[in-house]
């Protein structure tokens, strides 16, 4: 492992920063919260990690990252998207689709890790949302998906998946093993 490393993160509920904590204590790297830090302090560094909770399938605050992509396509970019998905195939492409465009996921490492979700400390907006997702899914004709049926029992009681070993192979990818 060489080179001075960054890691940004953005955390609306606190999953994603507590990955980030955790990568941080292992890499004994810098770290910044993305509403903190602006890209002239991120181009110090050799290694850019992004984390960032996933919200309609979309990274939350990727956006300084690839709208800087050219002055940091020298570096090492690492990009860790955390939510509620299962992280099959299918929701990987989904993620990779709606926030890689134009051959960016060829110029970064991608990893993704399940984060929580309680429905009771979501604020106004976001709780507006899951509600409405839940009518839809209670109003599905067709048999409900594992992912469907375990996005419902969120609702009943807080979920909380996030774990230290997840970020093993994130850890060991950085650390070049
Ligand atoms: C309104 C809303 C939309 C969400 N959309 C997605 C999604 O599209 N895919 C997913 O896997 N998780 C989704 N999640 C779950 C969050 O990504 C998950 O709670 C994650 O742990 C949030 O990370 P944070 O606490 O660091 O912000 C959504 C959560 C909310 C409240």
């Amino acid at each position: 492992m060489s080179g001075k490393i960054a890691l940004v993160y953005k955390s609306k509920y606190g999953s994603t920063k507590k990955y980030a904590k955790w990568i941080q204590e292992e890499l004994d790297c810098d770290i910044y919260e993305r509403d903190k830090v602006n890209i002239k302090k991120i181009l110090e560094y050799d290694t850019i990690i992004y984390a960032g909770g996933l919200y309609a399938s979309g990274i939350k605050g990727f956006k300084l990252i690839k709208k800087n992509i050219d002055k940091i396509s020298e570096k090492r970019l690492i990009l860790l998207a955390v939510g509620y998905c299962l992280g099959s195939e299918r929701d990987i492409d989904t993620i990779k689709e709606r926030n890689l465009q134009d051959g960016l996921d060829k110029k970064l490492e991608f990893f993704y890790l399940r984060g929580g979700l309680n429905f009771n400390e979501l604020k106004f907006f976001d709780k507006t949302a899951m509600k409405m997702l839940r009518n839809k899914l209670a109003n599905k004709k067709e048999p409900l998906t594992e992912e469907e049926t375990l996005l419902l029992g969120c609702y009943e009681k807080p979920h909380d998946w996030t774990s230290k070993k997840n970020i093993i192979p994130l850890i060991e990818y950085i650390k070049g093993k």
